[in-house]
C-alpha cells in the first residue's frame, strides 16, 4: 500500500492514476487487494477527493480495478470490461420455454406497424448531413410540448439506458452514494455498481419510493436519487400526485440530481408525474420509446436541467454526435400519426387485460403482488430458485427477483404477464401459484 501513498509528485488525477496503474501492472498490487477509500486515500495524497475519484475512474474504465459498491474497490488484472454481473442473471435461463415470461420486452404483435411509417417518411429526411442538428427540430418541438415541465434542454440517444449511462457518467464521481429504488432494474444497478457508486436502497410500495425512507437516505448526501414515475420495473407501481409532492419535499433540503426513467411510456395506464413539476433544475427526466414504439428504434428523449442534458450532449459530439435522423424521422411519423395513437390504447388496455387475469387467480390463491400496471408482475414465491425450476419444467420462463434486489429481501420472481395470450392466461396463472408455493398467510404486497 505504500506505493499508492507516494505517488509519485504528479498529483493531478492523471498522475494518481498513470503510479497506481504501473503499480498494478508490476504485481506489485495483488489481483485482489482492496484499496482505501477514496477519502482516504485523499487524505493521505492531501488532494481532493474528486481528484482521487477521477483517477479511479481511469483505472476503473481500463479494468484494473473493481469497484463493488459498498464493499469498496478491488485491484484487478486489467483483462478488459467487466460483465454485467445482474443483467446476465436476468437474461442467462435456459431460453427453450413454451412460453417465456422473463424477457421483460413487449409483445411485438402490439407494437405499431412500421411499414406505413417509413413509406410516410420524406425523401428530404433521408438524406441528413453532419452540419444539420442532432435532433431534427420538428420532433425537439413535438417532445418539448409533451414534456411532464418546461425542459431547460432536450435531446435524443439511443434509449433509455444509453440515457442513464451517460446522464450519470456525467453526474456521478468513484466512491459517491447514490439512492436507488429496492427492488430496481438490474443493468441500472450494474451501471452504478460500474461507475464506483455506493449504492443506497430506498423501498417501493405501490406508490413508489417511501418518502421517510427516501428523507433517511437523503441524510447520507447522495449525489442523485434514480426513480421509475410509473410501471416501475420489477413490481409495477407508479407515483401518484401525492406521493410526489411528499417525495418533492423531501428533496427540496438537499441538492440531489434526480434521474427519472419513464421506460413504459405510453403503454402504461398510469398518469405521467414528475418530480420536474417541482424541481426543473435538477431533474432530468427520460422517456423511452422502445416498449411503446418499438425497442430497435432504440430512441429515448432526455429533458429537464439544462447544465446536465447540454453537458451530455456536448460530449456525445466527441463519440457518435447523434441518434440516427432516420430513426428520429421515423419517431416523428409515428407521433404524427393518429392510427399509431390507437395501437398504443390498444396495447394499454391489452396489457392491463392480461395483468387483471393473471391477478384473479392469484388473488383467489392469497398469493400477494404490489399493485401496479405495465408488462410485468412481482410475485412473492416461498423460494425463488425452486418456483424457477418448478415453472421450467411446465414449459414457462420467469425471471428470478434476486437481480433486482438492492439487498437481501423475501423470495420474487417478476412475470412479463404482457407477452401472455388471453387464452393462455388462467391456466398459466395456476402455474404461477403452484409455484409460488406455500407462503406465510400475511405475507402483504412484497
Ligand atoms: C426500467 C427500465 N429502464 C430502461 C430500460 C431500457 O430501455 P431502452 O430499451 O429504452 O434502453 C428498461 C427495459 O426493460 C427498463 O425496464
Amino acid at each position: 500500500m505504500g506505493a499508492i501513498a507516494d505517488a509519485g509528485d504528479d498529483r493531478s488525477a492523471r498522475g494518481i492514476a498513470a503510479v497506481i496503474g504501473r503499480t498494478i501492472s508490476s504485481g506489485e498490487l495483488a489481483d485482489g487487494t482492496r484499496l482505501p477509500t477514496v477519502r482516504e486515500l485523499a487524505r493521505r495524497l492531501g488532494v481532493s477527493p474528486t481528484t482521487v475519484s477521477d483517477a479511479w475512474r481511469s483505472l476503473a474504465d481500463v479494468g484494473a480495478i473493481e469497484p463493488r459498491g459498498r464493499n469498496g474497490t478491488y485491484v484487478r488484472r486489467p483483462t478488459g470490461p467487466g460483465l454485467p454481473r445482474r443483467y446476465r442473471r436476468v437474461t442467462e435461463g435456459p431460453g427453450h420455454f413454451d412460453l417465456d415470461l422473463s424477457t421483460g420486452t413487449p409483445d411485438p404483435e402490439l407494437l405499431p406497424d412500421l411499414r406505413p411509417i417509413v413509406a410516410a417518411v420524406s425523401r428530404q429526411s433521408l438524406t441528413s448531413s453532419y452540419l444539420d442538428q442532432p435532433v431534427i427540430p420538428e420532433l425537439a418541438e413535438r417532445l418539448i410540448d409533451d414534456w411532464p415541465f418546461p425542459p431547460e434542454a432536450l435531446t435524443v440517444v439511443d434509449g433509455a439506458m444509453d440515457a442513464i449511462d451517460r446522464v450519470a457518467t456525467h453526474v456521478v464521481r468513484l466512491g459517491d452514494r447514490v439512492v436507488v429504488e429496492h427492488p430496481a432494474f438490474p443493468p441500472m444497478l450494474d451501471l452504478l455498481e460500474r461507475l464506483g457508486c455506493e449504492i443506497v436502497p430506498v423501498d417501493v410500495d405501490q406508490h413508489g419510493m417511501m418518502p421517510e425512507q427516501l428523507r433517511c437516505a437523503l441524510a447520507l448526501s447522495p449525489t442523485a436519487v434514480f426513480l421509475q414515475p410509473r410501471a416501475q420495473n420489477p413490481t409495477g407501481c407508479a407515483v401518484t400526485a401525492e406521493r410526489l409532492a411528499e417525495l418533492a419535499d423531501v428533496l427540496a433540503g438537499t441538492d440531489a440530481v434526480v434521474i427519472e426513467d419513464d421506460h413504459a411510456n405510453e403503454i402504461s395506464s398510469a398518469p405521467l408525474v414528475s418530480l420536474g413539476t417541482h424541481l426543473p433544475d435538477r431533474t432530468v427526466h427520460v422517456r423511452s420509446f422502445s416498449k411503446s414504439h418499438g425497442p430497435d428504434l432504440r430512441l429515448a428523449a432526455v429533458g429537464g436541467a439544462g447544465h446536465i442534458v447540454t453537458a451530455v450532449e456536448n460530449r456525445r459530439l466527441l463519440g457518435p454526435g447523434w441518434s440516427s435522423r432516420i430513426l428520429q424521422s421515423v419517431l416523428l411519423e409515428l407521433l404524427r400519426s393518429p392510427e399509431v395513437d390507437h395501437t398504443l390504447e390498444v396495447a394499454r388496455h391489452t396489457y392491463a387485460e392480461r395483468r387483471k387475469l393473471v391477478t384473479a387467480v392469484l388473488d383467489a390463491h392469497a398469493v400477494p403482488y404490489p399493485d401496479g400496471d405495465g408488462i410485468n408482475l412481482w410475485m412473492r414465491v416461498a423460494d425463488e430458485r425452486a418456483a424457477l425450476v418448478r415453472l421450467a419444467t411446465q414449459g414457462v420462463g420467469a425471471a428470478p427477483g434476486a437481480p433486482f434486489m438492492v439487498r437481501p429481501d423475501l423470495d420474487h420472481l417478476r412475470i412479463t404477464v404482457g407477452n401472455l395470450r388471453n387464452a393462455d392466461a388462467e391456466r398459466v396463472a395456476e402455474r404461477l401459484v403452484d409455484a409460488a408455493g406455500h407462503l406465510p398467510t400475511s405475507g402483504g404486497g412484497r
